[in-house]
């Protein structure tokens, strides 16, 4: 597995260090309230696990499944909920926890969905961001890492479902994607 990665962009030290720093702000954040966590499954999971450790406030949390891309790594444009939340949401303040964002189109989708189901609040972050990859307009409330426009892999991201327990961020061999 680790011979399929070309080049290691972000360290297991360097995604620590600031997944830290982000549960720190989103503790000041959410201050004497009690947010509903929601994880983007599948490739959210280990920052899902490593961030709400770092949040000192209570929370609840869910987890929501949607498909965009296959296994392909360009996205379709097409969102699909495979697995929706397990209860009401209603009047709660939501905070969205996303691997990466590229293009936008899940994000913008599924902060739609979420705010039509009248709740208090919906705010994003993300571990990742490609912001060169944007169609569509969609920021992130707090994003951890920039990236350049190249397919990652590793820390949940995966390639055709692989890859994801690589505890760094990588790039991977351009023989992988053709073999
Ligand atoms: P969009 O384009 O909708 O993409 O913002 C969001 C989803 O696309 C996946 N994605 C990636 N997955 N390496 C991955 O393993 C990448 O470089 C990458 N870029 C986008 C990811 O599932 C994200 O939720
Ligand atoms: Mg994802």
């Amino acid at each position: 597995m680790q011979n399929d990665i070309q080049e290691i962009l972000i360290s297991q030290e360097e995604i620590k260090e600031k997944v830290a720093e982000l549960g720190q702000h989103l503790s000041k954040e959410y201050e004497g309230r009690n947010p509903l966590v929601i994880c983007i499954l599948k490739g959210a999971f280990i920052f899902m696990a490593d961030l709400v450790k770092e949040i000192t406030v209570p929370i609840e949390l869910d987890f929501m499944a949607v498909s965009s891309y296959g296994t392909s790594t360009k996205s379709s444009g097409e969102v699909k909920i495979i697995k929706d939340l397990d209860s009401s949401i209603e009047g709660r303040d939501i905070l969205i926890v996303e691997d990466i964002i590229d293009s936008g189109l899940t994000l913008s989708y599924l902060v739609d969905v979420l705010q039509r189901r009248n709740v208090k609040s919906v705010k994003l972050v993300t571990l990742f961001d490609k912001p060169s990859g944007r169609t569509v307009n969609l920021e992130a409330d707090l994003a951890g890492f920039i990236l350049p426009d190249a397919f990652v892999v590793g820390y949940g991201l995966d390639y055709a479902e692989k890859y994801r327990n690589l505890p760094y961020i990588g790039v991977l061999k351009p023989e992988v994607y053709s073999s």
